[in-house]
């Protein structure tokens, strides 16, 4: 049995190196104004609540929200908790996880914490990152317990459609496996609204929240779908963790859900001007290999003058700038940027970059 992953090393450099003043680095969208929400400091009593497994009227407005019953919504601090819950009240220590191939980097902590054999399929850059089912059709095998995909996907934004997905569930139900889709940015395919994959058959677990696409990080108001027994395991699991999330966020997601129109409405509008400024950006540079943005919140090019590790130390030390590493996604030649910023902030970032990718590109050339 191979020993338990007990940290995260994106999570590290995360929280203690992404910071900067012309930040690319972040996946959600900047925060959404508490003050836009309809919400009185009288609506947050009482702060505690009694027993029970979730707040009513939370769990209703989830179900609500995701068009499913009450019974199949765990709730979960973020997509983070949501996954580790699906996961481990699925797994048992050295189950086989078909994960995909670049993929973010704490599915894999999560699944390694749990003692899971990892096995690996592609999303190959050639594709646009496509999740391609006759891959997973290769890779898949008897002893395979889950697959798991992120949608759209992190690090390029990918949108898997329906038919992709149910042919994945068909290869699943033959292997008796679970199918778990994170799906935290999909709600950024405003143009579409995709419906959650949970609906498609019970092999479906599907996780997201309120962090990235709507700007409401600091509720943590995540959850888990799934079928109501399963659900109920993560509820009981989850007794290991905590007793309840904190209350007055509970309340206030619960407000965000029930008026949430203008959230919508915001982030739409915010994604789609900075959707524009980013492949504006990127009509212009030769020097990065990657398709237009079509969906989602961030974006995954390939640099094809250098190393991304000396680019990146660069674009900080001289350029007060970050993006992310593409070794935090085992694609040390990518680097993943986002745009869920102010537009204008975004605007001055992405100039920020094309001098510091001119430069490099200069350093290349005469090196
Ligand atoms: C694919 C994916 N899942 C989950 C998370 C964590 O989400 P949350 O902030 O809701 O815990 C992230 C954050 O970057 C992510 O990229």
């Amino acid at each position: 049995m191979k020993n338990r992953v007990m940290s995260s090393v994106y999570m590290q450099w995360a929280k203690t190196r992404q910071g900067a003043r012309f930040n690319l680095a972040t996946s959600g969208l900047i925060t959404y104004p508490l003050s836009a929400l309809p919400v009185k400091l009288e609506d947050l009593a009482p702060l505690a609540r009694g027993g029970g497994y979730g707040y009513p009227p939370l769990q209703e407005a989830l179900a609500s929200h995701c068009g499913v019953s009450v019974d199949n919504v765990v709730a979960a601090d973020g997509t983070s908790m949501a996954n580790y819950l699906a996961m481990a009240a699925i797994l048992q220590p050295g189950d086989e996880v078909l994960v995909e191939h670049p993929t973010y980097e704490l599915l894999l902590a999560a699944l390694g914490n749990l003692q899971a054999e990892i096995r690996r399929f592609p999303r190959l850059p050639e594709n646009g990152f496509a999740l391609d089912p006759a891959e997973i059709e290769r890779a898949v095998t008897p002893r395979t317990r889950m697959i798991v995909i992120t949608n759209l996907h992190n690090p390029s934004s990918a949108f898997a459609g329906e038919a992709g997905l149910r042919a994945i569930g068909e290869i699943a139900r033959r292997v008796n496996a679970r199918v778990l889709m994170d799906e935290v940015y999909l709600d950024a395919a405003f143009e579409i609204e995709p419906r959650s994959a949970f609906h498609l058959g019970p092999e479906f677990v599907a996780t997201n929240s309120l962090t990235k696409v709507y700007g409401l990080s600091g509720l943590r108001c995540g959850w888990v779908l799934a079928e109501p027994e399963l659900a109920r395991r993560m509820w009981l699991l989850n007794d290991l963790f905590g007793v309840n999330q904190a209350h007055p966020a509970e309340r206030i997601s619960t407000i965000a859900l029930r008026n949430f129109e203008p959230v919508r409405k915001w982030s739409r509008a915010l994604l789609e001007r900075n959707r524009q400024l980013l492949n504006g950006f990127l009509a212009t540079r030769s020097d990065l290999d990657v398709r237009p943005l079509q969906f989602g919140t961030v974006v995954f090019p390939r640099l094809l003058t250098g190393s991304v590790d000396k680019f990146c130390e660069l674009f900080r030390q001289k350029y007060e700038g970050t993006v992310v590493p593409g070794s935090f996604f085992e694609m040390p030649d990518h680097f993943r940027m986002g745009i869920g910023g102010e537009s204008e902030g975004l605007a001055l970032s992405l100039k920020q970059l094309g001098v510091a990718l001119d430069e490099f590109r200069s350093l290349a050339t005469t090196a």
